[in-house]
C-alpha cells in the first residue's frame, strides 16, 4: 500500500489545495492532508479551525481514501511514525521551485526513504495562495472563486472580525 502525506498550512485551505488533495487521491492508496506548522508565518486560522474545514472538504468531495491529522513537529518525524513512502507538494510557478527543492532534499536527508512527488497546479490556480484569499476576505471581497461554498461563510466571517 502506497500512502502520501500532504502536508501545508491550509490556513485556509483554497481550490488551489483541493485540486491537489483530489489528483494525489487517485495516484495513492491513501492520502493524509498534514496541517503543518511553517515556524516562519503565523496563522490567521486555528489548528482546530483548520483541520475542521480540511475534514469538512474531504467528506463533501468525498475524498474516501483521504485522511486529515495534523503535527506540531518535523514532518518528516510524521513521515516516520505514520511509515509513509511519499511527501507530495504542489507546484505553481518556477519561483516555488527553489524552496520546494530545499525541502524535499532536506526532508531526504533527514530520511532516505522519503520521497517528494511534485504536482503541477492547473493554470487557473497558480496565481492562489491563502494569503491571497484572507486579504480580499478582511477587506469584504468576494472570496468566492477560491474557496468552496461549505466552508464560504465560515472564513468570510472569521476574517472579518
Ligand atoms: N494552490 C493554492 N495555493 C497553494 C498551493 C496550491 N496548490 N500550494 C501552495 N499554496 C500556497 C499556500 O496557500 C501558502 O500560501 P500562504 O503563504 O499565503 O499561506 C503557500 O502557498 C505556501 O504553501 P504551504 O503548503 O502552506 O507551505 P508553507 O511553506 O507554509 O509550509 C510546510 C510548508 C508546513 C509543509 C513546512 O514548513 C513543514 O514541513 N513544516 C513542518 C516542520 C518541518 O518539518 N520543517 C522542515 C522542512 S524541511
Amino acid at each position: 500500500m502506497k500512502l502520501a502525506i500532504y502536508p501545508g498550512s491550509f490556513d485556509p485551505v483554497t481550490f488551489g489545495h483541493i485540486e491537489i488533495i483530489s489528483r494525489a487521491a487517485k495516484m495513492f492508496d491513501k492520502l493524509i492532508v498534514l496541517v503543518s506548522v511553517n515556524p516562519l508565518k503565523p496563522n490567521s486560522f486555528t489548528r482546530e479551525e483548520r483541520l475542521e474545514m480540511l475534514s469538512e472538504t474531504v467528506q463533501v468531495e468525498g475524498f474516501d481514501n483521504v485522511e486529515v491529522d495534523s503535527y506540531d513537529g518535523l514532518l518528516i518525524d510524521y513521515f516516520k511514525q505514520r511509515d509513509a513512502d511519499v511527501i507530495v507538494r504542489g507546484l505553481r510557478a518556477v519561483s516555488d521551485f527553489e524552496y520546494e527543492f530545499q525541502m524535499a532534499q532536506a526532508n531526504r536527508k533527514l530520511c532516505p526513504k522519503a520521497e517528494t512527488v511534485f504536482l503541477a497546479s492547473k493554470s487557473e490556480y497558480t496565481y492562489f495562495s491563502s494569503s491571497v484569499v484572507k486579504q480580499i476576505g478582511m477587506f469584504g471581497g468576494d472570496i468566492k472563486d477560491f474557496v468552496p461554498e461549505y466552508i464560504l461563510g465560515r472564513i468570510a466571517n472569521r476574517l472579518k472580525k
